[in-house]
């Protein structure tokens, strides 16, 4: 072999070990030896996300504030083995259904499907192993863009059909992350995805978001029951401390003993969103007084759900060693509503063969 063919098989060999592209390196290994790769997007103007391929997880996501310094806004775990854990699904893809389903069942075509059951007697964004729990097959086509699929298997925590899911992750030129989703399936099927960042635009572990100001261009949303299940009802906003038609701080009127905020601990709550057609159109907008950064979601979905990380207790230390404390990020999960397969007047989260599913979520960032 001459030199020059030496060279090249080194590095070939080299270029397969390493991964084919220079903007992702190992994040770590599952319990039962998967390799989970971390790719990082990046644009021209100072935004740049990570993205692992154990659930899709936005690991991070840095955004410059209204100096130009760059902050990370997203919480999460510096090490992989951070998301091993019973997870606050930081981050994550979230399918097949994105929140709850009332018992964990619902018909479809006339039969009963039972799904597994993770939140009391309901299941909670996709069952027990959902899709912020799989290893998605990555394919970057930019230093900017990266996609992910994962095929659910017929019978996959209780959901029909063999599901062919395709998430685009996208770091624009206009500072936004775009996820694009799409999905097909070989059998009648219900889906609902969505991602569950968890957002501090102070900085991740920077406090709590109670100063962060709202706006969620909703008139209505739809109001729960004990167990978090939608009533059916859709309801004004108007009189409520869930009317951020104007914007308000988070921390406004959180702790008001207003019902439903109780049986949320807060906000944990759908909003139906104000839509003029089925394109990408305003939901939220959110801002941080110190730093001056702004996020606006965009979406196609119907609903977005507005959740101020109620569940997390101090006891979790994420990224730099940061204390998360109740309140201390919010998320938008953009989605149709919950339980929607149990309700019938809900826009219907029905997929069949032949039918394309297919979502876009933007968040944007500005500084002001
Ligand atoms: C969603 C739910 C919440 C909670 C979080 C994850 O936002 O609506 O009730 O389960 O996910 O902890």
């Amino acid at each position: 072999m001459t030199l020059r063919a030496f060279h090249a098989v080194a590095l070939a060999i080299l270029t397969i070990a390493c991964g084919s592209n220079s903007n992702s390196r190992h994040f770590g290994t599952t319990p039962s030896g998967e390799t989970v790769e971390i790719y990082t997007l990046r644009n021209a103007k100072g935004i740049e996300a990570t993205i692992s391929t154990y659930g899709g997880v936005v690991v991070s996501l840095k955004t410059p504030d209204r100096t130009g310094a760059p902050g990370d806004v997203v919480l999460g775990f510096d090490k992989f083995e951070g998301y091993l854990k019973p997870p606050p699904y930081f981050g994550a893809i979230i399918g097949r259904y994105g929140n709850r389903i009332a018992h964990g069942k619902f018909l479809l075509d006339g039969v009963e499907y039972s799904l597994a059951r993770n939140n009391g007697e309901n299941s909670l964004h996709g069952g027990i192993r959902g899709f912020d729990k799989r290893i998605w097959t990555a394919k970057p086509s930019s230093n900017q863009s990266l996609e992910l699929t994962y095929l659910s298997k017929d019978g996959d925590e209780g959901y029909p059909g063999n599901l062919s899911t395709t998430v685009t992750y996208t770091v624009t030129d206009d500072n936004a992350l775009r996820i694009d989703y799409s999905a097909t399936t070989d059998k009648d099927t219900v889906l609902n995805l969505t991602n569950h960042s968890y957002f501090n635009l102070a900085g991740q572990g920077e406090g709590d978001v109670l100063e962060h100001a709202v706006t969620i261009r909703a008139d209505r949303f739809t109001p729960v029951d004990m167990t978090m299940i939608p009533t059916g009802e859709l309801r004004n906003v108007e009189g409520t401390p869930l009317d951020f038609r104007q914007p308000h701080r988070i921390g406004e009127r959180i702790n008001s003993l207003d019902e439903q905020l109780v049986l949320g601990r807060g906000y944990d709550h759908n909003f139906v969103l104000n839509r003029n057609g089925s394109g990408l159109e305003l939901a939220a907008r959110v801002t941080e007084p110190t730093t001056g950064r702004v996020l606006e979601v965009l979406t196609t979905e119907p609903g977005v759900q507005f959740y101020t990380a109620n569940f997390l207790d101090g006891a979790m230390r994420g990224k730099g060693g940061k204390v998360y404390g109740p309140r201390s990020a919010f998320c938008l999960e953009t989605q149709h509503f919950p339980d929607s397969p149990n309700k019938p007047d809900f826009p219907s989260v029905v997929l069949k063969p032949g039918g394309h599913y297919q979502s876009t979520t933007v968040y944007r960032f500005s500084t002001n």
